[in-house]
């Protein structure tokens, strides 16, 4: 017995996985070649699930400025601003992020994940009530775990249900903060923000949204879903992360709240955590410009992503509601979605395998993100392997049956 035996459910299954022949939790890149391909396993492979949405890690002025900074201001700024100070840099990415959302206020976090830990827990305390979709990602549950709100949580993209839950706290003291994404990261569903936000008005709830991956992706400039629904006066605090469109590391919040800055002295994964490097600081700046200047990048993206979308509806698989950049498909059971995951790898296509209970409705999913990036050629060649691997797990047309809810 040791101290993490209490973890061994978790081992088991996990062995259960190794012994398939994959190690999904453990795959390694021989070299990351661009922002779509990489040789892993001594393959050229085409990188299908990297949340690269506008392609912009390899981007040669991102690199340049990165580089740039690194070299006159060091790799690293080894403390907290609140110890260490501000960096020109870290000033100015602010600026530009308030500048780029219309809001008067900005404040950078080390990683998206820790944006949430901050911004829920320092939001919200004792005496408050921190609604959340059900479908929430990870570092909204702890985040709300690192506050002392009461959680409450609704049937995901469900105003109704939100609604029948927030009338039940009419009359009780403490603020209510709704918690919704711009597009959900696991089916890549979006929320029904318009509605989300008649709710918001109607209780006088306050409204966060985490567009850690519509940023870059939807809204006529690329700030995300609130501006694609029309509806960015309701939203209170927008989160968001460097880490997916940016193509670089790092979090973020914007607000109009006036006194948003007292975040800077009590938000403790904000004080409590080393800044951001100057040449991430540098590159994010300039992958910033590119998102606004550069909108054809986003046509690219939809484009893309409705073809492949379009494609894996076409041959019957089972994916999410909505065209998005995330494209899940549906897997019958796991021991598929690894037969699956693993034959798609060894014909030159890496993506995400997802598996329950880190899946709405304990469904593995074979999770797709499609990058601006990604050719034509690229979107066509992993449709085929689809079709290929598909054929041969009896998953098309005659076999669908079989498949048991992958019509
Ligand atoms: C909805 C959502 N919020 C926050 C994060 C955390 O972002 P980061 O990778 O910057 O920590 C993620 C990451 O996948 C996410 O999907």
């Amino acid at each position: 017995m040791t101290i993490l035996a209490k973890h061994s459910a978790y081992r088991t299954a996990y062995e259960g996985l190794r012994k398939q022949g994959v190690d999904p939790l453990n795959v390694r890149f021989d070299k990351v070649l661009s922002p779509t391909e990489g040789i892993l396993n001594g393959k050229r492979t085409i990188l299908i699930g990297t949340h690269n949405y506008l392609g912009l890690t390899f981007d040669p002025d991102c690199i340049e400025k990165a580089v740039e900074a690194t070299r006159s201001q060091g790799t690293g700024t080894t403390g907290s601003r609140v110890a260490n100070g501000n960096y020109d840099g870290h000033l100015r990415l602010e600026q530009a992020l308030a500048d780029f959302y219309g809001r008067d206020h900005a404040m950078v976090f080390s990683t998206g994940y820790q944006a949430n830990l901050g911004v829920l827990s320092t939001l919200v305390g004792r005496g408050d009530h921190l609604m959340l979709d059900a479908d929430s990602h990870a570092s909204i549950y702890d985040g709300s775990r690192l506050g002392h709100a009461e959680v409450i949580r609704f049937r995901h993209n469900n105003p109704d249900d939100l609604y029948k839950r927030l009338k039940r706290l009419e009359g009780m003291p403490g603020d209510r903060l709704i918690v919704v994404e711009g597009i959900y990261s696991m089916i890549g569903d979006t929320a029904p923000l318009k509605e989300i936000a008649a709710v918001k008005r109607e209780t006088g709830a306050y409204l966060l949204v985490d567009e850690a991956h519509s940023l870059g992706v939807l809204g006529p400039t690329g700030r995300g879903l609130a501006e694609a629904a029309g509806v960015e006066d309701d939203v209170d605090f927008i989160v968001g992360t460097f880490s997916k469109s940016l193509g670089s590391v790092g979090g973020f919040c914007v607000s109009n709240s006036p006194d948003f800055d007292v975040m800077r002295i009590v938000c403790r994964p904000y004080m409590f955590t080393a800044s951001l490097p100057p040449g991430i600081i540098a590159s994010t700046l300039e992958a910033l410009v590119k998102l606004q200047a550069e909108p054809k990048r986003r046509a690219d993206l939809i484009r893309n992503a409705h073809r492949f979308y379009n494609g894996l509806v076409a041959m019957g698989f089972e994916t999410g509601p909505e065209a998005n950049p995330i494209v899940a498909v549906s897997m019958p059971d796991t021991e598929t979605a690894v037969a699956f995951w693993k034959l798609l790898m060894e014909s030159g296509l890496y993506l995400n395998l997802a598996l329950p209970p880190a899946t709405p409705t304990n469904t593995p999913l074979l999770r797709t993100s499609i990058s601006a990036a990604h050719t034509v050629q690229q979107i066509d060649t992993a449709l085929a392997i689809f079709a290929d691997v598909g054929r041969k797990l009896g998953f098309m047309e005659s076999d669908r049956r079989r498949a048991g809810g992958v019509v």
